[in-house]
């Protein structure tokens, strides 16, 4: 789950890192009033949208009075970032800049560790100094189980070139934003930029914070950061009925149990579908093993309820739960939706049981179903459908 750059200051707040204060709005005179709380000097008038860039797009702002950040706010609510319509600003004190850093935590998968990456010339051009002189970048491993100590710290801040005064100033922030990652569960933490004051502080100015949903059990405070109105609405669904859904943008709705076999499955339909006019699967829901009747038709009235759906492709290996268990499942769930289930359905069903069940579809002759032997056959199948 990406964070708003106010909820990713409120974490670093909490972890202790330096940063100004901050106060969000959603209107205009909200902005005035929030300009006027920070003490009525200058404050700079930040966009609050989940995508980089919003700088040069005219989302951030400076604004010398509380008049002043009203009007820059009437500009930038409902501007639209890159296809990210702004609905909340942030209003946040005005730093006095001497130097932009930039530094981020994330997870390197190929490396199988995580990466540090540091350089002294940060701010709003961070993408194309990393492409043009990588060099100018600092990339350092960091262990996951000793993380950025004094020592590591220390070491990032050499690698990027930091003077010594400097250098010594920024090594204890890394350190706090390290605390921020490890004990949020954050798979991102960016600051960018990381800056020096006249005075020569150091204050993390603008954050970027992805935290691993897989690490939400721990985190019932989490739970509050979710953007519920930003959120797919049929994701939202799947999520309250428990189901391991992601929406894709293609026209065949998938269910499989298992995520390797729904991954290939979508890989299958992707290419059955060259040959259907480029229909797509619409799709992930992993149903998982212990498939019953109402999980099945969970998943079927969430995949009915996406508009871009033409047909739906059930792809099940039987294992624990058999054929036969699933076959009863989509008859019972094609009861349960009635006159809801609209689009056909392309069944393929193997392994445990899986004579008994494809008589139970047989006898249950349903008119939307139509089973296959196999998956490349069903794929196909459902592809045709879809491209009809
Ligand atoms: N509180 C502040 N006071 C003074 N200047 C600021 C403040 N916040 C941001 N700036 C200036 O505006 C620039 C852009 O701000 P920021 O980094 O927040 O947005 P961005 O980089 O365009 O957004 P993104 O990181 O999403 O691409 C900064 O590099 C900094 O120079
Ligand atoms: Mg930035």
């Amino acid at each position: 789950m990406d964070l708003f750059e106010y909820q990713a200051r409120d974490l670093f707040e909490k972890h202790g890192v330096p940063v100004l204060k901050g106060k969000v709005a959603v209107t205009p005179e909200e902005a005035e009033a929030a300009a006027t709380e920070l003490g009525g000097g200058t404050v700079v008038v930040k966009a609050q949208v989940k995508i980089g860039g919003r700088g040069k797009a005219g989302g951030v702002k400076l604004a010398k009075s509380p008049a002043e950040a009203k009007e820059k706010a009437e500009e930038i609510l409902g501007l639209d970032i890159k296809g990210h319509i702004t609905r909340k600003v942030m209003i946040a004190e005005g730093a006095d800049i001497a130097e932009e850093f930039y530094f981020s935590i994330l997870l390197d998968r190929a490396n199988r560790t995580y990466l540090a990456m540091c350089s002294v010339e940060g701010g709003m051009d961070i993408e194309t100094l990393a492409v043009e002189r990588p060099e100018a970048l600092a990339k350092v491993e960091v262990n996951a189980l000793t993380g950025i100590d004094e020592a590591k710290a220390k070491e990032i801040v050499d690698a990027a070139g930091f003077e010594a005064e400097t250098g010594a100033a920024v090594a204890p922030v890394l350190q706090q934003l390290w605390t921020v990652f490890k004990e949020e569960d954050a798979s991102l933490v960016e600051v960018n930029p990381l800056v020096k004051t006249g005075d020569g502080s150091i204050l993390a100015l603008d954050g970027k914070v992805s935290l691993d949903e897989n690490a939400s059990f721990r985190h019932a405070d989490h739970e509050d950061l979710r953007d519920i109105e930003a959120e797919n609405p049929l994701e939202l669904k799947a999520k309250q009925l428990d189901l391991n859904y992601v929406k894709l943008d293609g026209q065949v709705g998938i269910i499989g149990n298992g995520a390797g076999l729904v991954m290939s499955t979508l890989d299958v339909v992707a290419y059955a579908g060259e040959n259907h006019g480029g229909v797509k699967p619409a799709n992930f829901l992993d149903i998982g093993g212990g498939a019953n009747a109402e999980v099945m038709a969970n998943g079927l009235d969430v995949i009915l309820g996406d508009e871009q759906v033409k047909s739906v492709f059930v792809n099940v290996f039987g294992g624990i739960t058999a054929c036969d268990e699933v076959a009863k499942g989509i008859v019972k769930a094609l009861e349960i939706l009635g006159d809801a289930a609209t689009k056909p359905l392309v069944v393929r069903l193997d392994g445990n049981a899986v004579e008994e069940g494809r008589a139970i579809l047989k006898d249950a002759a349903h008119p939307l179903v139509t089973l296959m032997d196999t998956m490349d056959g069903g794929a196909d199948k459902a592809a045709e459908l879809a491209g009809a």
